[in-house]
């Protein structure tokens, strides 16, 4: 498998398993068949209320030798409710003791956007607190300072635009190693990506396959379904591969990380299996040349009436 290599030489596995949307109960067998067939990478988050499971399983596959803690790479994400100075380590300690390990290889900041504390999904505006309150600022020097006790082996951000990964990086003379945004076919954001790469930062693209099972709190009826394309569809039977397979490969072959999310072994293996395949220069232009700029998590969720948060000031 493919690797991005850290400053500090660790090796980062280009694809990974997403397991937002896995339900307890189907998520423990799929990332034990995950790893089982090969995949070395699991990005997981507090919020998606399964980091329990996903430790169950990976604890199975190192007590029977399937794989060994370092050869693993485990992402987690520091929630929303989390980001004030004091709670940030909580924070990172309810991940390490759900997942069962000493040490995570990458915690993300998951949101430019705080909440109260204890609150996990908001259900009011009243439940947001400002970035004027909690600054970005410091939430990310705690996570400076966790990475110094090593239980955190590479920090970063996740959602966070251009100007407020210079913000941070300004204040605190530290650059995120990572950012992990929404990026497939139809919202390339080119500019933020020539950004992360001139500057160092890795890139994880979420949502690779447009991500079909949101819930509804977070989609639309009228959003443009990825997996339909045409284009996307004729280029997969050209290859003899699938839409997904032909999506992937198109995201490895720009060199960034892509974490597609299944809980059904056949498309556990098929997602794994892009990463041999090559795509041809023109069919990379093709699916170059479908971008909408459309995104498929907009972010209106933070934006809800009352809320100090608006769709414009989370992506600016
Ligand atoms: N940082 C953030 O804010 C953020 C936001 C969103 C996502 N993420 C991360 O990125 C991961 C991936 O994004 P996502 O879960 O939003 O969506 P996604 O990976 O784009 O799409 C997942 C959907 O595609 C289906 N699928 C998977 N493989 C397929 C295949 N080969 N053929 C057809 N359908 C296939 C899955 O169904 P089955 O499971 O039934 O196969 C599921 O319905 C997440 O799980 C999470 O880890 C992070």
């Amino acid at each position: 498998m493919r690797t991005l290599t850290f400053d500090n030489g660790d090796q980062m596995p280009i694809l990974g398993l997403g397991t937002w949307k896995s339900a307890p109960g189907e998520v423990y067998e799929a990332v034990l068949e995950a790893i089982k067939i090969g995949y070395r990478h699991i990005d997981c988050a507090y919020i998606y209320g399964n980091e329990n499971e996903v430790g169950d399983a990976i604890q199975e596959a190192i007590k029977t030798g399937l794989v060994a803690r370092e050869d693993l790479w485990i992402t987690s994400k520091l929630w929303n409710s989390f980001h004030k100075k004091e709670d940030v380590e909580e924070g990172m300690n309810r991940s390490l003791k759900a997942l069962k390990l000493d040490y995570l290889d990458l915690y993300l900041i998951h949101w430019p956007v705080a909440m109260k504390s204890r609150i996990d999904l908001p259900s009011s505006g009243a439940d947001f607190i400002s970035l004027e309150e909690i600054p970005l600022i410091e939430t990310w020097n705690e996570l400076i300072e966790l990475k110094k006790t090593g239980k955190i082996k590479h920090i970063g951000v996740s959602n966070f635009s251009k100007s407020k990964i210079e913000e941070i990086t300004k204040l605190s003379g530290i650059k995120p190693e990572m950012n992990q945004f929404e990026r497939h076919a139809y919202n390339q954001q080119p500019e933020l990506v020539d950004y992360c790469l001139s500057e160092g930062i890795k890139v994880t693209c979420y949502s690779p396959l447009g991500s079909a099972d949101r819930p509804a709190r977070v989609k639309r009826d009228d959003e443009p379904a990825l997996l339909q394309n045409e284009k996307v569809k004729a280029i997969a039977e050209t290859n003899g591969i699938s839409v997904a397979q032909a999506l992937i490969a198109w995201t490895i072959a720009k060199g960034l990380v892509v974490i597609p999310k299944s809980t059904n072994p056949e498309r556990l293996k098929q997602n794994l299996d892009s990463k041999d395949i090559t795509l041809s220069t023109e069919d990379i232009a093709t699916i170059d040349s479908l971008d909408l700029g459309h995104r498929y998590i907009d972010g209106q969720f933070w934006a809800q009436e009352g809320s100090p948060y608006t769709v414009e000031s989370i992506w600016s």
